[in-house]
């Protein structure tokens, strides 16, 4: 696949968002970009997402582990895929590293688990680069805000998808960038801009 794949990773609120669509614009001036988000980025998968983050909703850690892996293969099938395969720049606020932290590490899954489930459900499609924008948990969840489903879990289960997502970043060097987001948009925006291979900024 000619195209760029890059994951924006991140504990709740840590700006990821308004990071990833400066990138896209800075990117879009030369490349076709893909924006999207997990869970969603198709019908299908938005319709999941609507049942993933209602706060009136109680399942299981399996059944919601399933549920975004299921949304996922649809994404990456239909969107990323074919985005990737025409050359463009797909740029996903969430990809598999959410699952292994947030249902494999704070949920107790196990990651190894968590990850063979989403091998089948992705074939193996990976993202180039994975920035995980770094924030200490206290200071993400204090800002304002609506909550959902997930992020009304409290500090201590934040706490655990941030390490476990550092843990990810540990283990794979190259294909992660870890970037304080305690500075500025614009001071975030430049050490992401500089992490982008030079041969597509
Ligand atoms: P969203 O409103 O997109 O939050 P954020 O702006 O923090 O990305 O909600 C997505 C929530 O779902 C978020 O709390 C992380 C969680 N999530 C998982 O638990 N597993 C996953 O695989 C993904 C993609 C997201």
């Amino acid at each position: 696949m000619s195209g760029l794949f890059v994951a924006f990773e991140g504990v709740d609120r840590s700006g990821k968002t308004t990071q990833l669509s400066l990138l896209a614009e800075r990117l879009g001036e030369k490349h076709e970009v893909v924006v999207t988000r997990e869970p969603g980025g198709t019908p299908v998968a938005e319709a999941i997402r609507v049942l993933l983050l209602a706060d009136d909703v109680n399942m299981s850690a399996r059944c919601e582990a399933l549920l975004f892996a299921a949304a996922r293969a649809d994404h990456v099938e239909r969107t990323i895929r074919p985005a990737l395969e025409r050359g463009a720049v797909v740029l996903s606020d969430r990809f598999v590293d959410s699952s292994l932290a947030y249902q494999g590490v704070a949920r107790g899954l196990g990651v190894d688990e968590v990850e063979r489930v989403n091998m089948w459900a992705t074939g193996g499609v990976a993202p180039d680069l994975t920035i995980m924008l770094d924030l200490p948990t206290g200071t993400s969840t204090a800002r304002d805000g609506e909550v959902d489903r997930m992020e009304s879990e409290g500090e201590l289960f934040q706490a655990r998808v941030r390490r476990g997502l550092l843990d990810l970043a540990a283990r794979d060097v190259h294909r992660y960038s870890v970037i304080d987001a305690s500075g500025t948009i614009e001071e975030v925006a430049d050490l992401v801009w500089a992490s982008i291979p030079d041969e597509w900024r």
